[in-house]
């Protein structure tokens, strides 16, 4: 099921919806020369005391009431420490939550980093007036996407017509390829 990175950070990203944020910013920084893909989601939601931070990242630790044991977080954890990276909370209630982890890009059990276009438009879809932005970059370039521009050039369009949707999926992934690209001559 969880098969690669996107699919964790979107689990992280929906802990963040969950937590009434508006805005969230999701940094990553994906370097062969460092052996390392670091991400942090920092979001402006309710935020979780130290008790909570304590043991947010425990398999058995939820605020949920109904169905499975909390997951996402614990899941990141393990993923971090299985494949020789690093993973911290850092929160503050009424303020908001930073989650920071990372593996190596290439230790054997580290997943793709899967497909970020569509990772985002789930997310997007989830509420469109939730805002973005993202960060990628990589040894050679960067690519930084922010909701609040498009919906500024959109001008009152909703982000969630299916073309926009589709637009901001493969616009993502582009400039994501291309920043991917060494364009030093
Ligand atoms: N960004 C956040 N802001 C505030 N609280 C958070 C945030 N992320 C996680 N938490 C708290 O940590 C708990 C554990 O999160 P985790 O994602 O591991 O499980 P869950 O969201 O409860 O369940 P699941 O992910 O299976 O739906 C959450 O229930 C929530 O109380
Ligand atoms: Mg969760």
């Amino acid at each position: 099921m969880m098969e690669d990175l996107a699919m964790h950070i979107l689990e992280i990203l929906m802990n963040s919806i969950k937590a009434g944020a508006k805005l969230i910013t999701l940094k990553i920084r994906d370097s062969f020369n460092d052996d390392v893909i670091a991400f942090s989601i920092e979001d402006d939601g309710k935020g979780m005391d130290e008790e909570m931070v304590k043991k947010a990242a425990d398999p058995f630790t939820t605020s949920r009431t109904t169905r499975r044991i909390g997951m996402g977080l614990a899941f990141m954890k393990g993923l971090a420490e299985t494949c020789g990276g690093s993973f911290a909370i850092d929160s503050t209630v009424g303020k908001g939550t930073l989650v920071q982890a990372s593996v190596q890009k290439l230790n054997i059990d580290t997943p793709d980093l899967g497909n970020l276009g569509e990772m985002m438009m789930e997310s997007i879809q989830s509420d469109e007036n939730i805002d973005y932005v993202l960060e990628y970059e990589t040894d050679y370039g960067q690519f930084v996407f922010d909701t609040r521009v498009i919906k500024e050039e959109l001008a009152g369009v909703s982000l969630l017509e299916p073309e926009i949707l589709i637009w901001i999926k493969e616009y993502i992934n582009q400039g994501i390829e291309q920043a991917k690209e060494d364009t030093r001559q």
